[in-house]
C-alpha cells in the first residue's frame, strides 16, 4: 500500500520530531493534539530546527517552505480518520493510548495502518483490542527524531507482511534504517539503553560517584555523546522510570529493579529537562548537578 498521508497523535516532543521527517521526506501531515498551545509550539519548533538544517545546509530554503506547507494541524482526533497512516505519540501511559485508539477506531478508513510510537508497552496487546489487529505495529522513533538513524519496528503476534513492508518502505523514505524487533518489553533499544540508565541512578544513590563524574565517565571513557544521566534528563525521567516499570514487570526479573533515587526524583516532579530539573538544574545559563 501506497502511505501519502500520516495522522501523528501527540506533539510533544517526540510528535513534533516526527511531524518534521514525515514532512521533509514528501507527506502530508496532520497533526493533532488536546493542547492548541502545544500545537502551535511544534510547529514553531519544527520551523526554528528546518530552519538550523537550511543555515547548516543541509536542506535548502526551498524544501523547509515545502515541509511547513505540509504540515496542517487539528484540535479534533477523529480527522486523523482518512489519512493512509496513524502514528500514535501520545503519553507513555497505556491507558491514554487505548483511549485514543477506541476513539479513531470508528472514524478510520479500511485500510489505514495503525502504530503507536510506544518505547515500551506491548504491540500485541494494544493491537488486540482494536479492529485490525494485522495493520498495526509498534514504531519506534528515537530522540531527537530528525538526528537519530534508527527506527525501531515491531510486529504484533497479528501483524501481516504487507504492514510490516509498506513501513519498511516508509522507514526507507524517510532516509533512516529500519531495526527489526520482536513484541517483549521495551523491544531491543530501551531493554539495553535503561537497564545501563538505571545502573548509571544506582552509581549516583550508592555514592560510587557524583552526577559529573558519573556522566564524564561515559563520555571520555565509553565515547558516549552524553553520559547516562544527562541522557535520563533529555529523554524525562518519568519515561525512564514507566520503562523500568515495564521491564519488571514484564519480565518479572529483579535485575530490573528500578532505583529508589530515580522514583524519588520522578516523585519531586524533577523530570529532567522538560521541567527544568533532574539530575541537572537548567534554570541558570549552564547545567548544574543537583547531587
Ligand atoms: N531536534 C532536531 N535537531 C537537533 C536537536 C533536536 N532536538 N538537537 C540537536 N539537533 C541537531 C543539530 O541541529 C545538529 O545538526 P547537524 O549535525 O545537521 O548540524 C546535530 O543535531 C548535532 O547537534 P549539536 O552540535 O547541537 O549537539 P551535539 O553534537 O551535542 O549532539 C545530540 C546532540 C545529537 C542530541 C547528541 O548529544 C546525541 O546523540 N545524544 C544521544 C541521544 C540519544 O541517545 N538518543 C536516544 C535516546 S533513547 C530514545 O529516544 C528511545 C526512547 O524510547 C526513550
Amino acid at each position: 500500500m501506497e502511505i501519502r498521508s500520516v495522522g501523528i497523535v501527540g506533539a510533544g516532543q517526540m510528535g513534533n520530531g516526527i511531524a518534521h521527517v514525515f514532512a521533509l521526506a514528501g507527506f502530508d501531515v496532520l497533526l493533532t493534539d488536546i493542547s492548541e498551545d502545544a500545537l502551535k509550539a511544534a510547529v514553531e519548533l519544527v520551523g526554528h530546527h528546518l530552519e538550523r538544517q537550511v543555515v547548516r545546509e543541509k536542506i535548502t530554503a526551498e524544501a523547509k517552505k515545502a515541509a511547513l506547507a505540509r504540515i496542517k494541524t487539528t484540535m479534533t482526533l477523529t480527522d486523523l480518520g482518512q489519512t493512509d497512516l496513524i502514528i500514535e505519540a501520545a503519553t507513555e501511559r497505556e491507558t491514554v493510548k487505548q483511549k485514543i485508539f477506541d476513539e479513531l477506531l470508528p472514524h478510520l478508513k479500511p485500510t489505514t495502518i495503525l502504530t503507536s510510537n510506544t518505547s515500551s508497552i506491548s504491540i500485541t496487546r494494544l493491537a488486540s483490542r482494536t479492529d485490525r489487529p494485522e495493520k498495526f505495529m509498534g514504531f519506534h522513533f528515537m530522540n531527537p527524531v530528525p538526528v537519530m538513524q534508527l527506527v525501531e519496528l515491531i510486529r504484533g503476534i497479528a501483524t501481516d507482511e504487507p504492514t510490516y513492508k509498506t513501513l519498511l518502505g516508509v522507514v526507507e523514505k524517510l532516509g533512516k534504517t529500519a531495526a527489526s524487533a520482536e513484541d517483549f518489553p521495551a523491544f531491543i533499544v530501551n531493554r539495553i539503553l535503561m537497564p545501563m540508565i538505571n545502573e548509571a541512578v544506582y552509581t549516583l544513590y550508592e555514592g560510587v560517584g557524583s552526577v559529573k563524574s558519573i556522566d564524564e565517565s561515559l563520555k571520555l571513557g565509553a565515547n558516549h555523546p552524553m553520559g547516562p544521566l544527562e541522557l535520563a534528563d533529555f529523554i524525562g525521567l518519568d519515561t525512564c522510570l514507566a520503562i523500568m516499570n515495564v521491564l519488571h514487570d514484564g519480565l518479572a526479573d529483579t535485575k530490573y529493579r528500578p532505583c529508589p533515587l530515580l522514583t524519588k526524583y520522578v516523585e519531586a516532579g524533577w523530570l529532567g529537562r522538560k521541567t527544568q530539573r533532574g539530575f541537572y538544574d537548567y534554570r541558570g545559563e549552564a547545567p548544574v548537578p543537583t547531587r
